[in-house]
């Protein structure tokens, strides 16, 4: 299983490494059948950091309040819709804090662990992590958006179409990134995944195939809107295969897989209700509440996850997480037509992204963890040259501890969501 090959440190290529030849896997898996727990490494205690998370949530979530409750005036049926998805979401929330404990002792039972490698050299580092929590998030999720069709008061079931196949993507989605857990699948082939499990989306899609050209480049263009066809479509792919492999790849750090895809998550529902509240557009309207049905429940039991996975992590989230979130922000952001604009809240992503791109086009080797040199005597991470913008940071800002260098990475993230809301104010003069 996956487990010992987590363990490995940025010594291996990931070309270097087929599963069947690496001898200790076997060993691993079958000690697990026949030995005593004495044998096996001790576990990460498992601390839910609960009350911090909530704090986070409110600072995160004040300014998405506010908008609803006071600056705009959103109609009666629609705030109740949301109002009651997000009593759900909050439901979701304390399940999944319920869920995690009891799935990480099965999770380790079937030998799904990692070795926290920011803490090698130290007593953290010798801890064995369970893996793959994404799966409970995953489940909640899905159950959560799946009852909340029976409580819409505003939606028509032309829009139950759409919401089922996005549904069904992000399940697809959160299959496959557990298959790559536990298979550990090369990562060439982990970057078509993503263009599979959004299949059931791309053919439900009905909606419109047009952009719309920002207001300083219509005298350039010649159009307001653009009529795409089906290059809009394969956009579509491409969008949910940049989503997903983006938020995996910028990852390594206690609390930053969760942690970035909270803060995104969090402007796209101020950026929704900007948007509810500054158009009279019935359809306009629906495709951002849409969205926000999505994404209140993504966020909170995404929250519960981080409170397990925040510094120091009890667990780690895996490529189920990743996957699924980059999928599930891809859905919204296409069924929403605001993809455009979440591009934008990817701006760290897409310099990772740039970042990485000679390594992972292959021109320069690639190891299998692109994680900064950790020294266990300081408890400090520099910068090594592999190409990630946590590398990148920590050769800009100087030696850094695992926490810090995460916070400085959220707040970048924070950043350009704000430069975000600015840039689409400046370019379409939207936002009443
Ligand atoms: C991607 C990155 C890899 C990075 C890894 C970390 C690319 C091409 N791949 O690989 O460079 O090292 O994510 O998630 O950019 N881990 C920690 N601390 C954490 C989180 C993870 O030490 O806070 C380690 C653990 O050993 C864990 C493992 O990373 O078991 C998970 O790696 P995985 O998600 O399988 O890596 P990839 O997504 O393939
Ligand atoms: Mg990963």
């Amino acid at each position: 299983m996956a487990a010992r090959k987590r363990a490995q440190t940025a010594t291996t290529t990931e070309q270097e490494k087929p599963k069947s030849q690496d001898p200790t896997t076997a060993t691993t898996k079958t000690a697990t059948t026949t030995t005593t727990s004495s044998n096996e490494p001790p576990t990460a205690p498992l601390k839910s950091k609960t009350s911090f998370i909530l704090k986070l949530s409110l600072l995160l979530l004040a300014p998405y309040f506010y908008l609803i409750f006071h600056h705009y005036n959103i109609d009666r049926d629609l705030k109740k819709s949301i109002l009651i998805n997000a009593v759900l979401s909050l439901v979701g929330f304390f399940v999944t804090v319920k869920i995690i404990p009891v799935a990480s002792r099965y999770v380790l039972r079937r030998n799904l662990f990692g070795y926290d490698i920011n803490k090698k050299g130290t007593p953290g580092g010798t801890l064995r992590v369970p893996e793959s929590l994404g799966i409970v998030v995953g489940i909640v999720f899905l159950v959560v958006a799946i009852l909340f069709q029976y409580f819409n008061l505003t939606s028509d079931s032309n829009w139950l179409v759409e919401y089922n196949a996005a549904l069904a993507s992000i399940c697809f989605m959160t299959l496959l990134g557990f298959v790559d857990d536990v298979l550990d699948v090369p990562w060439r082939v982990k970057l078509l995944l993503p263009s599979v499990a959004a299949l059931p989306l791309l053919m439900a899609y009905a909606g419109h195939t047009t952009i719309i050209i920002p207001k300083p480049l219509i005298p350039y263009v010649g159009l307001e809107i653009l009529d795409l066809g089906w290059i809009y479509k394969l956009y579509m792919g491409l969008l949910a295969v940049f989503c997903t492999n983006s938020i995996n790849i910028h990852a390594g750090l206690n609390g930053l897989e969760v942690g970035q895809t909270v803060v995104i998550a969090s402007a796209i529902l101020i950026h929704n209700i900007m948007q509810i509240g500054a158009t009279t557009d019935p359809e306009y309207k629906q495709a951002h509440a849409f969205s926000i049905y999505l994404v209140q429940p993504f966020l909170a039991t995404s929250l519960a996850l981080l409170s397990f996975n925040w510094y120091p992590s009890s667990v780690f989230v895996g490529d189920t997480y990743t996957y699924f979130a980059g999928m599930t922000m891809a859905v919204v952001g296409i069924l929403g037509h605001f993809s455009e604009t979440l591009l934008v809240f990817f701006a760290p992503q897409v310099l990772n992204f740039l970042l990485s791109l000679p390594q992972l086009s292959g021109l320069v080797p690639c190891p299998r963890h692109r994680l900064p040199r950790f020294d266990p005597k300081t408890g400090l991470l520099t910068g090594t040259n592999d190409g990630t913008l946590v590398n990148f940071t920590l050769r800009l800002l100087g030696r850094k501890s695992e926490k810090s260098l995460c916070i400085v990475l959220l707040v970048f993230q924070a950043i350009a969501c704000c430069l975000c809301f600015a840039l689409r104010y400046f370019l379409t003069g939207w936002y009443k």
